[in-house]
């Protein structure tokens, strides 16, 4: 019998990390602004009907040596000010090709940089614009990413006045020297006063992020901080894996080295040991690394497999819609394909305020690379692919849907083998240790992916 830690080291093998289909490298600098109004011109009569909104803020007041994210520090409150104009007039511009009469709005969620760390009053700005243009369903979730440095409790009763039901909030480890360590500000309020307040105010969706792998973390003092979070008893939990981008954050990346970063294989640990605290603790895995409690939404979908995964992250089938990405960086996610807005500040102001859209890359999609996303969606999620299932989706054979994936039965033979996947007619079927290396069951099905080199970042 393998375990765990034998089975992702033997599968520890470059690929992408499939939040998109095909993944942001594909996206072509060809695509542009003309291009994605009509990807949001077909988004009316094809693909889901209800509406999802992804607002970026790429702000920040300090920046954390590990962080990977699309952020700018602040530099003068009037450059804040220019931003939310632009993202006022991006959401106009788009506005006007959606048929915002026939379609709901389901899903708002707030990313960044720090959301949380601007003026109220560019909150509520953009909010209420959102209100007036699109028709937002009464259950829908509305979402803000938060760093709790400037969290206190009027911050958290204006976010319910906006109509925020969902928070997630960026702890990344509870222990504050390590915090000081990688140049992250400290919680503004105690953490149990936090959640409390957060609760009380009548968020329905906590969540907490964490990172494993930071300089001075160790298995010990990791396991301790998912202790102290399992007592605080989110909804949900994240343990990312700290990622190096060097080419983003060169001079940071190499601050953390000088202190010392722990091995992989001390890193692996922190996982697994993690991993079996939350379960153990009657948390549901979801995908990788996110935890949900059973009677959350997400641990619901997962169960009758209506798990779906934008940039965003996790999500059910029911709430999730065809993304509308606004601001610096920010991904559509529609039927027809994929559209980046320029990732830096500068330049994304420079063409709002020129030629109203600013996107700078993307993607269209053929009719068989749907296919592929959808086989490729439907395994990361909720790790059934059930052939017959996708046929009827595009109306075609099963059949059909294993000649444009070029499916081939001994490509699997290595995971049947391992007891990672069950093979049925026409289903795959990954089994509890096999979701630990469900991505490098999707590199098996996706027929576009060049094995050569390792400009992917290994599984783990
Ligand atoms: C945009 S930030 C969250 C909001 C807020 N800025 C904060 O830091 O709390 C999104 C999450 O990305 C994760 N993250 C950032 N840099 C990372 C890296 N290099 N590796 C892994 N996770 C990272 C962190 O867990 C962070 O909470
Ligand atoms: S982790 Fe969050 S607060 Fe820190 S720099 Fe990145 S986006 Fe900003």
């Amino acid at each position: 019998m393998v375990n765990k830690k034998q089975i992702i080291l033997k599968y520890n093998r470059p690929g992408p990390r499939y939040t998109s289909y095909p993944p942001a490298n594909f996206f072509k600098s060809e695509f542009n602004n003309n291009n994605f109004i009509t990807q949001i011109e077909e988004s009316n009569n094809v693909g889901q009907k209800n509406i999802s909104i992804y607002i970026h803020i790429p702000f920040c007041s300090q920046r954390c040596h590990f962080c990977g994210c699309n952020t700018t520090l602040f530099e003068n409150e009037t450059l804040v000010s220019k931003y939310v104009d632009c993202l006022i007039k991006e959401i106009h511009s788009v506005t006007k090709h959606i048929n915002t009469q026939a379609r709901e709005v389901t899903q708002i969620h707030w990313g960044g940089g720090t959301p949380n760390s601007i003026q109220h009053k560019h909150i509520e700005r953009v909010m209420n614009e959102l209100k007036t243009l699109f028709k937002i369903k009464n259950n829908a979730e509305i979402a803000i990413e938060c760093n709790p440095a400037y969290i206190d409790n009027d911050q958290i009763l204006f976010l319910r006045k906006m109509g925020f039901n969902r928070i997630s909030i960026g702890i990344q480890d509870f222990n504050t020297k390590i915090l000081d360590c990688v140049n992250r500000l400290r919680s503004k309020l105690p953490h149990n006063e936090l959640i409390k307040m957060v609760r009380e105010a009548g968020f329905t969706g906590v969540n907490y992020d964490f990172i494993y792998g930071l300089p001075g973390q160790t298995v010990e003092s990791f396991n301790e901080t998912i202790k102290q979070a399992i007592e605080l008893s989110p909804d949900r939990l994240v343990t990312f894996s700290y990622a190096h981008v060097p080419w983003a954050t060169m001079s940071q990346q190499k601050n953390l080295e000088k202190i010392g970063l722990p091995s992989p294989e001390e890193k692996l640990s922190m996982f697994l040991s993690s991993m079996d605290l939350i379960v153990q603790s009657g948390y549901i895995q979801i995908g990788l690394d996110h935890y949900a409690k059973p009677n959350d939404d997400l641990s619901k979908a997962l169960l009758n497999k209506r798990l779906h995964r934008n940039f965003q992250g996790y999500c059910t089938k029911e709430t999730t819609g065809q993304v509308y990405g606004f601001g610096s960086s920010s991904i559509s996610q529609l039927w027809g394909g994929f559209s980046q807005n320029e990732k830096t500040l500068i330049k994304y102001i420079e063409r709002i305020e020129n030629e109203e859209l600013a996107v700078e890359r993307g993607y269209s999609l053929s009719f068989n690379e749907q296919v592929c996303k959808e086989v490729i969606d439907e395994i990361m999620c909720n790790g059934v692919l059930n052939f017959d299932e996708v046929g009827n989706i595009f109306l075609i054979s099963a059949l059909k849907v294993k000649e444009i994936i070029c499916y081939n039965n001994e490509k699997f033979k290595e995971f049947v083998d391992d007891n990672l996947l069950e093979i049925t007619n026409n289903k795959l079927i990954v089994s509890k240790s096999g979701m630990l290396v469900v991505r490098n069951i999707a590199m098996a099905l996706d027929p576009q992916l060049n094995t050569e080199g390792d400009k992917y970042s290994k599984t783990i």
